[in-house]
């Protein structure tokens, strides 16, 4: 409340002023990035990934198949095609070795994308080393969407560190919010500074409005730049907090007959944004969707984890490569209540409810 009144009070209200330089700051101090832009959205801030990659109609852009939409859905709004590669089983994220076939096969081809897109889910980050390696033999920029990866650590650096461009959200759903907002990053001045110019509608400069290329109105407001820089100031806190919600649903369930907690792999630390369980029917006497209407008659929203894109009416005619282990992921995973407020109370009754709907 005291950071929103002073950005009222001092009449910087717009997407610019000093809580925007601020928050900016704040993100460059917890991310590693040297460069960033706070951004409207997580969405603007990968689509400006995109134009300042240059992504032009035909173009192919690949991602995991196992995210959110937003991933690709400004690339294919730019008129580029999107396609698809599966995830691993031991991280839920884009499969390095896969990938590294799919562009061996692609150059033979002479049809390399024109930028990979890396995905942190659910707050873990993806092995970007390995992604990086991938695609640095054959030139090809990586972007990673951090959208669901503030907080996460992969090799002791952040999430998303080491990649061209870096897209992250303060949606209100994530683990840091401004209400809504995103933020691109780079190491690269020279990326984010046309980012920037994208983003405040292309203004060259002159005195009148004069326009060599359009741009966006991607700009975060000041009233929400100063909501976030109050709260990624508990970013630590919230990625403890977090751990720990996971950490106990992990071990009250133990026992469970066929249920598999998300993954952490040995490169990095998971903030565990959302606690996700695999539930194999098989064994549990139960399968994902009756335990998902079981946890809702009992009064706990649950939601299945991401259903794969290239099962999306959206993207029939999207090419993929591999994506059983998504479709695997999407049978059986649900995600369950992991806000950071959450009561003790509140989590023993979900712990409960899912051991009550175990009929393994
Ligand atoms: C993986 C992923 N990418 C992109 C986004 C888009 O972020 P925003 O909602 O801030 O536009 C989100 C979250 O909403 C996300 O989870």
């Amino acid at each position: 409340m005291a950071a929103l009144r002073e950005v009222l009070d001092s009449g910087w209200v717009a997407p610019a002023g000093p809580a925007i330089t601020a928050f900016e700051a704040a993100i460059a101090d917890a991310t590693g990035f040297p460069h960033v832009l706070a951004t409207a959205s997580g969405t603007a801030a990968l689509h400006l990934a995109f134009r300042v990659l240059d992504i032009a109609p035909g173009d192919e852009v690949w991602a995991p198949g196992f995210t959110f939409v937003a991933t690709v859905a400004p690339a294919v709004q730019m008129g580029a095609m999107p396609r698809f590669l599966d995830v691993t089983p031991e991280s839920w994220t884009l499969d390095p070795d896969l990938l590294r076939r799919e562009l061996a096969a692609a150059a033979r081809r002479g049809r390399l994308p024109r930028a990979v897109v890396a995905v942190d889910i659910y707050g873990q980050a993806a092995d970007l080393d390995a992604i990086l390696a991938a695609c640095g033999r054959w030139g090809v920029p990586v972007v990673s969407d951090s959208a669901e990866g503030l907080g996460a650590a992969i090799r002791g650096r952040h999430a998303g560190r080491g990649a061209l461009l870096a897209a992250f959200s303060f949606n209100g759903n994530k683990i840091v919010t401004a209400g809504g907002g995103g933020a691109l990053a780079s190491d690269d001045p020279v990326l984010v500074a046309r980012a920037r110019h994208l983003a405040g509608h292309a203004k060259d400069p002159a005195p009148h409005y004069q326009h060599s290329v359009t741009g966006h109105a991607y700009g975060m407001s000041s009233v929400l730049a100063a909501v976030g820089l109050a709260q990624i100031v508990a970013l630590e806190d919230r990625v403890a907090a977090r751990r720990a919600i996971f950490a106990r649903y992990a071990a009250a369930l133990a026992d469970v007959p066929g249920l598999a907690f998300m993954p952490e792999p040995g490169w990095g630390r998971a903030t565990r944004w959302l606690s996700a369980v695999l539930v194999d029917p098989a064994l549990f006497g139960a399968d994902r969707e009756a335990l998902r209407q079981a946890l809702d008659a009992a009064g706990t929203e649950t939601r299945p984890v991401w259903k794969p894109l290239p099962a999306q009416p959206a993207f029939r005619d999207a090419p993929s490569a591999g994506g059983a282990v998504a479709a695997g992921l999407f049978a059986q995973g649900l995600c369950l209540p992991s806000g950071t407020g959450m009561a003790r109370e509140d989590q023993d009754r979900v712990i409960a409810a899912i051991r009550a709907a175990c009929r393994g």
